[in-house]
């Protein structure tokens, strides 16, 4: 197994380029299901999980043609309309097939996610929304097995606010008969990266960025050429490794308004943040301070950067509390973190972090995604050696991570 090692103590300093965001690129190469036409995607990151929703799309039949950074997608042939728990169970974004696969076919079958590091996770809420949409759905054998001759649009409440879920329904909306609505739909940019995406193939929806989401079903899609929007957590996850190390850089090719609370807790950290254009520049003097964070859905503070503003808070002036209300068990950084020498308290979805002057590299191991961007923001303020275990969590999400690193002067490298 892959291993990370990170000498800490180097200040990150200089410009790097951000790619395009995973969490807009696996729902989108997905719309490639709701027509025959080519869906060119460009801007697409060289990630595991890009790799495994290529091959899950291949294996229905849809024909893909890969150049560096873009795939164009043929949707003319797909026979085979399901996604295996092999497949499933390492990437919980493949669920994202079950609405388009129905929409055009009538038939589709998924593997049930099942449990994951970071909490139960459910999919009640795609599955409750398709059976709206006059979906017949069985639970077989770990499958979930929807039918319909032709969905029908319908006005659709979401309990809890989900991403996936909203992008399954918008895509299953796009070809449905009739009007269909998404009351607390979520605002996410990736929702309306995906939005955009399909308006471009002919889709007819409107709202896309506010709780409402209004779409119009179309009798068919066309083909489109889209860019994948730029990926603001891992825009974030370099601003805190630069913030926490007392590091000054430029991220290119990002865009600060879908950043905004981020850029905020940063600013409140003490870093001094300037945005030309799609160019943002940090620059951090001495300590962090530290900062309180609770996690919510957009435009709140997004859980996927709770982990890492948990380092920054590790090594800050003053003591913060960090509060998780979007996943239950995502607080397994924590115990990594404590191995460094990392002072922190949880109750419940609450973690308590005492800032210390320094932490010390020890062997840590990646729990999840996330989880491992902070240990590896860790590593880099640490003082002597930090390895990472299990960093294949870190490919899944993070675009050549290491390469990114040693060219903002960090010291790190992989260990095979
Ligand atoms: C997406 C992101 C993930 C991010 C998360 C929250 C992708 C590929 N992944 O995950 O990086 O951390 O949003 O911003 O975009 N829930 C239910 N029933 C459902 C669906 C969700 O109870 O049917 C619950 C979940 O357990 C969780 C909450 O709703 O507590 C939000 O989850 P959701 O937004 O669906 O997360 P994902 O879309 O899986």
């Amino acid at each position: 197994m892959q291993k990370l090692a990170i000498q800490g103590g180097i200040p990150l300093r200089g410009e790097v380029r951000i790619s395009g965001a995973k969490n807009a690129a696996l729902p989108i190469m997905c719309a490639s299901l709701l027509t025959s036409d080519v869906l060119r995607l460009t801007n697409l990151p060289d990630l595991h999980d890009v790799g495994t929703m290529h091959k899950l799309l291949q294996q229905m039949g849809v024909a893909a043609e890969s150049a560096t950074g873009e795939i164009a997608f043929r949707g003319d042939k797909v026979d085979h309309w399901e996604a295996p728990y092999d497949l499933v169970k390492t990437m919980r974004a493949a669920i994202l097939v079950l609405g388009p696969l129905v929409a055009r076919f009538g038939d589709a079958k998924v593997s049930l996610p099942g449990g994951c590091a970071i909490g139960s996770r459910p999919v009640d809420l795609h599955i409750k929304g398709l059976q709206a949409m006059g979906a017949e759905i069985a639970i077989e054998h770990g499958y979930i097995h929807a039918k319909a001759k032709r969905l029908k649009g319908a006005r659709i409440f979401f309990d809890i606010v989900s991403v996936t879920g909203t992008e399954n329904l918008m895509m299953a909306a796009a070809l449905a008969d009739g009007v269909t609505v998404l009351e607390n739909a979520a605002r996410e940019p990736e929702v309306v990266d995906l939005a955009n995406c399909l308006r471009a193939m002919g889709a007819r929806i409107a709202g896309d960025g506010t709780d409402t989401i209004t779409i119009a079903g179309v009798e068919k899609l066309h083909g489109a050429t889209h860019r994948i929007m730029p990926d603001r957590i891992e825009s974030g996850t370099f601003l805190v490794a630069a913030a926490a190390t007392g590091g000054s850089i430029t991220l290119r090719e990002t865009r600060a308004d879908i950043l905004e609370t981020v850029l905020e807790k940063l600013a409140e950290a003490g870093a001094q943040i300037k945005v030309t254009g799609d160019a943002i520049r940090l620059e951090m003097s001495g300590r962090p301070k530290a900062v309180n964070v609770r996690t919510a859905p957009h435009p709140a503070f997004p859980t996927d950067m709770q982990a890492q503003f948990m380092a920054l808070n590790c090594i800050a002036d003053g003591s913060a509390m960090v509060v998780e209300t979007i996943f239950e068990n995502r607080f397994m950084h924590v115990q990594e973190l404590r191995r460094l020498g990392a002072q922190i308290d949880v109750e419940g979805n609450t973690a308590v972090v005492r800032g210390m002057s320094h932490l010390d590299g020890a062997t840590v191991m990646a729990t999840d995604l996330r989880a491992s961007a902070c240990l590896v923001i860790a590593g880099l303020v640490a003082q002597g050696e930090t390895v990472i275990d299990r960093i294949y969590h870190l490919d899944r999400g993070y675009e050549h991570i290491e390469s990114k690193l040693s060219q903002l002067g960090a010291n790190i490298r992989r260990l095979k």
